[in-house]
């Protein structure tokens, strides 16, 4: 079975195809940030008419790349939520209207789901059951993986996510959009043991995080320490970008370990933007050599949105039978529990 993969969740525009026999064959993705940076985040009115510009065209290429036509598509998934209205809109109209064209079934798939399963598209890939830690933009959580659609909530952030955190304190420390790739670059010049900012809610049991105070713990941090001008000396900023990143990542890497040890899994999957940060792969390599578990990571540009990840979880979803009405709209909240094992009825 051939799978066009559409995602247009936020601020990339990205396609892929899948193919249930070989694999994934194209990729490919545009991305909005420097429309974006201008404005220190993402727009969703700017960002639902770019991917409008975008889509036509990237799938024209796309099919290029792999040497194929739309009527050799078996079935369309796009991104069905969350995300922003307008954003999810331009890719489940645009995959719609394909599928219904081609004559083809067309599948909403969950973006989390996506991000979940896209370590399953390395040739390294773990096999269920396994432990997720997904880690992105909007989510922080660790789930059971028992099957497609088996996803069990260990634990989840209680306010900000951790990838928010990254991003806010970009922010306050005045470096670039997106924040959390600009953090960790900032904290390769910073120096360990300068600061130590905690690890929050580590010491109490349990696999929920909270990083909104470690948030408001590198603000007050910066503000302490600016000048009359309210400026950082560079090494002081690098300094409190690695505190940061060393605190939010040593947080995950904890309750992953507590996770692993509490489900006695050995598996552990990490995915999601932050999935990307050089800093947080070493640790859980480290500590998955130390305690003799497997850890599997998508390549960085998987960890981030991507088409790739959309295409495969629609053509395992589109395999077991499930596919969506034309009438099936967008669905901007939405969580990952309420999934389901293919076959059951949806939501
Ligand atoms: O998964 P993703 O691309 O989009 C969402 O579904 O949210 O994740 C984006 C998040 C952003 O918060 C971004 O700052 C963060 O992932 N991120 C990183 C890195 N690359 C992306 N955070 C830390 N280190 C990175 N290298
Ligand atoms: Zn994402």
């Amino acid at each position: 079975m051939l799978v066009l993969g559409i995602e247009t969740s936020c601020d990339e525009t990205a396609v892929a195809l899948y193919n249930s026999e070989k694999g994934l064959l194209a990729h490919r993705l545009y991305s909005q940030i420097a429309m974006h940076a201008e404005y220190g985040g993402v727009v969703p009115e700017l960002a639902a008419r770019d991917h409008i510009r975008k889509l036509v065209p990237l799938v024209r290429e796309l099919l290029e790349d792999a040497k194929l036509v739309l009527s050799d598509l078996d079935g369309v998934a796009y991104t069905r939520g969350p995300g922003l209205a307008g954003a999810l809109l331009v890719g489940a109209s645009m995959g719609q209207a394909l599928a219904l064209g081609l004559g083809v079934p067309a599948i909403g798939v969950h973006h989390m789901e996506g991000h979940l399963l896209a370590p399953m598209l390395e040739d390294l890939r773990p096999e269920f059951p396994f432990l997720a830690l997904l880690v992105s933009g909007g989510h922080t959580l660790l789930a059971d993986v028992a099957g497609l659609g088996e996803y069990t909530i260990l634990g989840e952030s209680l306010d900000d996510a951790v990838g928010e955190a990254f991003d806010k304190t970009a922010k306050l420390l005045d470096l670039a959009y997106p924040g959390g790739p600009s953090v960790a670059k900032e904290a390769e010049h910073g120096q360990a043991g300068h600061f130590r900012f905690p690890r929050p809610m580590t010491d109490r049991p349990g696999l929920d995080f909270s990083f909104s105070g470690l948030k408001t713990f590198t603000l007050t941090t910066a503000r302490d320490h600016e000048n009359e001008d309210h400026q950082l000396t560079e090494q002081t900023r690098a300094d409190i970008a690695y505190a940061f990143q060393d605190a939010a990542t040593d947080t995950l890497v904890i309750k992953a370990m507590r996770a692993v040890s509490q489900t006695g899994r050995n598996e552990l999957v990490v995915a999601g933007g932050v999935g990307a940060n050089r800093s947080l792969r070493n640790k859980l390599a480290d500590m998955a050599q130390q305690e003799n578990i497997k850890v599997f990571f998508p390549r960085p540009e998987f960890c981030t949105d991507n088409g790739a990840m959309i295409a495969y979880v629609g053509c395992l979803r589109l395999m077991a039978g499930e596919s969506d009405d034309i009438a099936v709209a967008v669905r901007p909240r939405w969580k990952i529990s309420e999934l389901q094992i293919p076959g059951a009825a949806r939501t």
